[in-house]
């Protein structure tokens, strides 16, 4: 039998987020983003949201490593080592400053116009996020992020604005990254990067979750659908945060619990993207819980309306599920406990480093849905340490090997469709939940501290070279 190959066309490359790496906040038109009033947090430390920009206060995202203006550069380290394609997103405030104007800035549209013609000049292919952690701060302000039924509106607009302007140079577009991160309600920081919002003391955190999620997928389901009328060869994904939930042990408690969670905070999503509608288990939810909606036969039409064409992923780590308290275990809801799991390592930011958990990753998922399934995020952040000139990262290139040789036994043995593999932080950017710059993910180095300090030079690390023969021998040779 001949042996099974990862497809020519396969979508080698990397990804990033705009706010995390193009700095420049205020150059170009740009408006004021949620990213922009978040201070720098620390290993364990969660960073700051600020009413506004305080002058006493280190912002990361407002330079980041400068991308705005040295793109060029960048971008011929990429192609240097072969990638196929570069995801990233469009800061929604660079077109509509506010987000709620009715027409765009051209200067911000001109700026990817520029990226994007750089990246298809070494046939590189755009992979475009719409919308990753960056809506505009006066959205917050106004309406209350998306609390408000206006924003499907307003994220439509510029939607359809940035894909009738590239409706040419970019055929891959994802509607909200990790939509479902803001189902850890525990956490703060999710809501606000998601959907603009921070709970208000007294309210039921439920309701305004999934009103703002019905927003959202609602949007995103109008986009689908306006986006295939305005190119019909447009592929549209959803992009979920793929961690798998495992039962810490086999009592029918803790699979219950396991089950539950990954129902609640991934299935949802994907089973509305996917199918279109409401999953039965989250409307008796409501119903238990007396959670009422806004929500119109119009909006559950165009739910239906919009179904995805494939799904984009991040997959970074495993997690485990107690249905009761465990040594080390953290409550996420009333009996359900994120808990160590002892067979995995951690990384130095407490990530489990869980390399099957890809490949059971790709076939819980392609097992649902049935879909393409596209890897647009997986990495390992790491300290690293530039010494005379070299960044040597052999743990990042061990993390990333494994990865793929899972992802390859999810394509060949298990028959999963994979489209395509983007880890994150190509080049070294600025962490989005710690707001650090040495939580690095990159093939290339970045010369900057967490305080902001260094030159910005870009210093290739060795698994530049590793991955340059990874996309070369198309996967084979690791
Ligand atoms: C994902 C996000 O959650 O993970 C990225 O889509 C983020 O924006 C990445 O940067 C890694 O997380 P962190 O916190 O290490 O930057």
């Amino acid at each position: 039998m001949e042996k099974q190959k990862i497809p020519c066309d396969f979508l080698w490359g990397g990804a990033v987020a705009a706010h995390q790496l193009e700095g420049a906040y205020e150059k170009g038109g740009k408006g004021i983003s949620i990213a922009d009033v978040m201070t720098a947090g620390a290993n364990g430390k969660d960073r700051e949201i600020t009413d506004g920009i305080l002058p006493d206060r280190y912002y990361p995202n407002h330079q980041a490593i400068d991308f705005y203006t040295r793109f060029r550069e960048d971008i011929r380290l990429f192609a240097e080592m072969g990638f196929r394609c570069f995801r990233t997103s469009i800061a929604w405030s660079r077109i509509f400053p506010n987000g709620d104007e009715s027409e765009p800035n051209e200067e911000g549209l001109k700026f990817y116009d520029e990226l994007f013609d750089e990246l298809l000049k070494y046939n590189i292919e755009p992979i475009v996020t719409l919308s990753h952690f960056e809506m505009p701060l006066h959205l917050v302000r106004k309406y209350g992020g998306w609390r408000d039924r206006r924003l499907i509106g307003f994220f439509v607009t510029f939607a359809e604005t940035v894909m009738k302007r590239y409706k040419d140079k970019v055929k891959y577009w994802m509607t909200f990254n990790e939509i479902n991160n803001q189902s850890s309600v525990q956490n703060p920081w999710s809501g606000w990067t998601n959907s603009g919002i921070l709970y208000r003391e007294g309210e039921d955190v439920q309701t305004v979750l999934q009103q703002a999620v019905h927003y959202e997928m609602t949007a995103s389901a109008i986009t689908v659908k306006t986006g295939h009328e305005i190119n019909p060869e447009f592929q549209i994904g959803c992009m979920l945060a793929m961690v798998p939930y495992y039962a810490r042990t086999c009592s029918p408690q803790d699979e219950l619990a396991a089950q539950t969670a990954m129902a609640h905070r991934l299935y949802y999503y994907g089973d509305l993207h996917v199918f279109g509608e409401y999953p039965a288990y989250m409307e008796a939810f409501r119903r238990e819980k007396g959670i009422c909606l806004d929500i119109t036969a119009d909006d559950l039409k165009c739910l239906k309306e919009g179904c995805v064409d494939y799904i984009g992923i991040s997959y970074y780590m495993s997690s485990t599920i107690s249905s009761v308290e465990t040594e080390g275990s953290v409550k996420a809801a009333e009996g359900i406990y994120l808990a160590p799991n002892p067979y995995v390592e951690k990384s130095d930011w407490g990530w489990q480093i869980d390399p099957q958990g890809l490949r059971y990753s790709l076939n819980l998922l392609y097992q649902r849905y049935r879909k393409p399934i596209f890897i647009v995020e997986n990495g390992f952040g790491a300290y690293d340490k530039l010494e005379m000139g070299k960044v040597h990262d052999p743990g990042r290139m061990e993390y990333l090997r494994q990865h793929i040789i899972e992802m390859k036994k999810a394509m060949f043995l298990d028959g999963v469709p994979v489209m395509g593999y983007t880890p994150w932080g190509c080049i070294d950017l600025v962490s989005a939940g710690s707001g650090e710059m040495e939580k690095r993910y990159g093939f290339i180095y970045v010369d900057k501290d967490n305080q902001g300090n260094g030159t910005l030079m870009r210093i290739k690390k060795d698994s530049f070279q590793w991955y340059k023969k990874v996309i070369e021998s198309n996967g084979e040779q690791l």
